[in-house]
């Protein structure tokens, strides 16, 4: 549905995206992690059409960007930007929510609004002034607008940042509902590695101004085997399907088998600090 292609964007001559390439399917969730300054928010800003690309093509449902009737696109591609959870503290969620339709020029479906007001726990508070919010509810009700227009693709610039680990949990376990229930793809940018972890899929790393994709089920099928060899004891780290391993290992000389544990903070801090060895 989305589809990044040697993606350039240079501001003078600081090169931020050099060559960035992924693609995005139907209801998925995809974190986009990066150093602060990587590039996270540029990147976000070009799939907007707020920022034009030096060179390279960005393809949504196989249409170029730029070629899109505006108001198609803009209803099928929404966002949520970093620090920009601007609802409205003097109005209730549910004027906000009509504020923000109207703005949008789409008519309210309270089915559909009373569905992720209840999604997002929200929906007994939805007569309240959302100055009596927490910073959590805020967020969630930013959100809920950034849906309104029923999008295919919602682009999240670091949504959980700055809020209690309760709200950041729901808010991921909710998007991540979502995604499923209504085949919403969702691309979600973070520096945050514990979010990266409870969201639990396909990460895309930006580093050096390129992607770098990578699943972290991959890290979840390791297996320790630990087994005699001779008069040895040898531990052996497989991926994957380990049933051809077994075969090459007799029974009786298996000694255990475990999950090898992941620490997967351990993992991304070295794949984001392969970058500096380029002193980038
Ligand atoms: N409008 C702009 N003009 C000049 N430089 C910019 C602009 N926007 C971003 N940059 C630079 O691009 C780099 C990447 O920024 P950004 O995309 O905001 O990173 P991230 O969101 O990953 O923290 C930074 O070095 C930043 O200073
Ligand atoms: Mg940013």
């Amino acid at each position: 549905m989305l589809e990044v292609c040697n993606l350039k964007k240079t501001f003078g001559d600081n090169e931020v995206l050099k060559d960035v390439n992924f693609k995005l399917e139907n209801g998925e969730i995809v974190c986009l992690l990066g150093k602060n300054g990587s590039g996270k928010s540029t990147l976000i800003n070009c799939i907007l059409r707020m920022l034009q690309q030096d060179s390279g093509h960005i393809l949504f449902d196989n249409i170029e960007i730029s070629d899109y009737n505006s108001k198609k696109y803009f209803s099928e591609v929404s966002a949520l930007l970093e620090s920009s959870a601007n609802v409205y503290s003097y109005l209730t969620a549910m004027q906000n929510i009509e504020y923000f339709s109207g703005l949008l020029n789409i008519d309210v479906n309270y089915e559909y609004v009373n569905f992720l007001l209840n999604k997002f726990s929200i929906y007994e508070f939805k007569n309240k002034k959302v100055g009596t919010y927490s910073l959590g509810m805020r967020q969630k009700l930013a959100i809920i607008i950034s849906l309104l227009s029923e999008p295919k693709l919602l682009l999240l610039d670091e949504p959980t940042l700055g809020l209690d680990i309760e709200s950041k949990v729901s808010i991921i376990k909710i998007l991540k509902d979502l995604a499923i229930q209504k085949k919403i793809s969702i691309l979600l940018t973070t520096h945050q590695i514990d979010v990266v972890e409870k969201i639990n899929g396909r990460v895309i790393l930006l580093k050096d101004g390129m992607i770098e994709d990578f699943s972290l089920h991959e890290y979840e099928k390791k297996f320790m085997i630990k087994y005699k060899e001779g008069s040895k004891i040898v531990s052996k780290q497989v991926s994957g399907n380990i049933i051809n391993t077994l075969y090459s290992i007799k029974l009786e000389n298996i000694i255990e088998i475990n999950r090898a544990e992941i620490d997967l903070e351990e993992i991304l801090m070295e794949k984001l600090n392969e970058s500096n060895k380029s002193g980038i």
